[in-house]
């Protein structure tokens, strides 16, 4: 698949197949994902591919009613970590620009992307969740204290082949000036 047909056909799969995901193909898809750009090549995401009793912790005590219907139908849930202030942060723990530490936040996204696309081109289907409680999703895996969550994203073989959403044309997301 090239680049810009695994762009575009990738799609948020929310129905999957009772099919298990094999570890080979999800240690894969994170060194596919380990080539994302991050900030000063700090590479902070880190993926925690859940399973069994803990990925139903998570559906039940860590999410609403939507999002646990789709982990319910996913057989593997990823819990997307990021190390703590690196991203954005000088080496004596000052900030480097005004966005302070949302570039960890920034890099999180590209990896993000970066899964899901190595997943889609594997033949996987994916959804980035953002609606979760971070302070259970944390209790939940005993985090440690320098990792926050990022996103979960549930994977599984999709059982779904939804339309595109509409996309804004080019000409209202891009403009030349000089
Ligand atoms: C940061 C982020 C958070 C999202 N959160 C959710 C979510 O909580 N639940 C859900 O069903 N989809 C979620 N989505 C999926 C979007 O709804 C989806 O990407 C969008 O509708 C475009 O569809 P497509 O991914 O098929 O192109 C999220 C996507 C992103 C990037």
């Amino acid at each position: 698949m090239n680049a810009i047909d695994c762009i575009k056909g990738r799609r948020s799969i929310r129905e999957f197949t009772a099919e298990p995901v094999s570890h080979e193909l999800i240690e894969q898809i994170v060194d596919v994902a380990r080539f994302a750009p991050s900030w000063k090549n700090t590479q902070i995401s880190r993926y925690i591919a859940l399973e069994g009793a803990l990925k139903d912790r998570v559906c039940a005590e860590c999410v609403g009613e939507w999002n646990a219907g789709i982990i319910g139908r996913a057989p593997m849930l990823i819990v997307q970590t990021f190390v703590r202030n690196r991203s954005g942060f000088e080496r004596d723990g000052s900030f480097t620009t005004s966005k302070e530490d949302r570039w960890q936040n920034y890099d999180a996204g590209i990896a993000a992307e970066a899964f899901c696309l190595a997943a889609h081109d594997a033949g996987l289907g994916t959804v980035i969740m953002g609606i979760f409680e971070e302070d259970k999703v944390a209790s939940v895996l005993s985090l440690p204290e320098d990792q926050g969550v990022a996103a979960l994203i549930a994977i599984g073989h999709p059982a779904s082949n939804p339309e595109a959403p509409k996309r804004k044309e080019v000409s209202e997301l891009l403009q030349f000036k000089s």
